[in-house]
């Protein structure tokens, strides 16, 4: 059921798409339905041109033909389509569930406009029960993860901070970095949150993105809504 739901998401944001455009393509299960979507255009004579945001991404978009180009080349993007973890309604996103935050952000921010797509088990009154992936240079794990755990405990920070995939097989990111998976439950400052793991020097990213969606194409038992922040 939530599959259709991202699919019609996925289905809602396919009217955004016009031949000639430059696009981000993002990753996780919401963002295949919309690459396979674009795909078919393709194959119908859309002349599309698109970055993927993940190895992952690449491949799938590989397969199914769809012209691939990379930031160097394109550095100017008309419009990233992806998935998110949760999103609010003033479109404050966590993402990285799927491990591919960082090229995502580089990604959006190149592109003239953002556009989510989700299924409604996604939207939340207050992000934070889906742990923040925080991408961090192996260099340091430890001492990142205290300076982590010291500045976000004054910002609600309730449990643990998670290495993703364990120590023994941690869980390396398409540029060569781990995750570390932190539980909030609830985010009420998202900005002031964002601002302080920005300050940590071993974080290269986090999953909190902010004043970067332009829209968001919600799917559920309802119908689709679209939101604007
Ligand atoms: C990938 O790193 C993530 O940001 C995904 O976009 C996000 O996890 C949504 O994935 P699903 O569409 O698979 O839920």
């Amino acid at each position: 059921m939530s599959d259709d739901f991202k699919r019609a998401a996925a289905v809602a944001a396919l009217a955004e798409v016009q031949s000639g455009m430059r696009l981000g393509l993002g990753t996780g299960s919401t963002a295949d339905h919309f690459i396979r979507l674009i795909g078919e255009k393709v194959a119908a004579g859309f002349d599309i041109l698109a970055v993927p945001t993940s190895e992952r991404t690449a491949e799938l978009a590989g397969e199914l033909g769809i012209p691939l180009s990379t930031l160097d080349e394109t550095p100017e993007l008309d419009l990233t389509v992806d998935g998110a973890d949760e999103l609010d309604r003033y479109l404050r996103l966590v993402k990285g569930g799927g491990g591919a935050l960082l090229r995502e952000k580089i990604v959006a921010t190149a592109s003239a406009r953002m556009v989510v797509i989700a299924d409604s088990s996604k939207l939340v009154r207050m992000i934070g029960a889906f742990p923040l992936p925080i991408e961090v240079v192996p260099f340091g794990l430890e001492s990142t993860r205290r300076a982590i755990m010291s500045n976000a405990s004054a910002l609600g920070l309730t449990g643990e901070i998670v290495l993703r995939g364990g120590k023994e097989t941690p869980f390396v990111t398409d540029g060569g970095h781990y995750i570390l998976d932190a539980s909030f439950r609830q985010i009420a400052a998202p900005e002031a949150l964002s601002e302080s793991l920005g300050a940590i020097p071993g974080v290269v990213e986090h999953g909190l993105f902010i004043g970067i969606a332009d829209a968001a194409y919600v799917a559920g038992p309802d119908g689709t809504e679209c939101l604007k922040p």
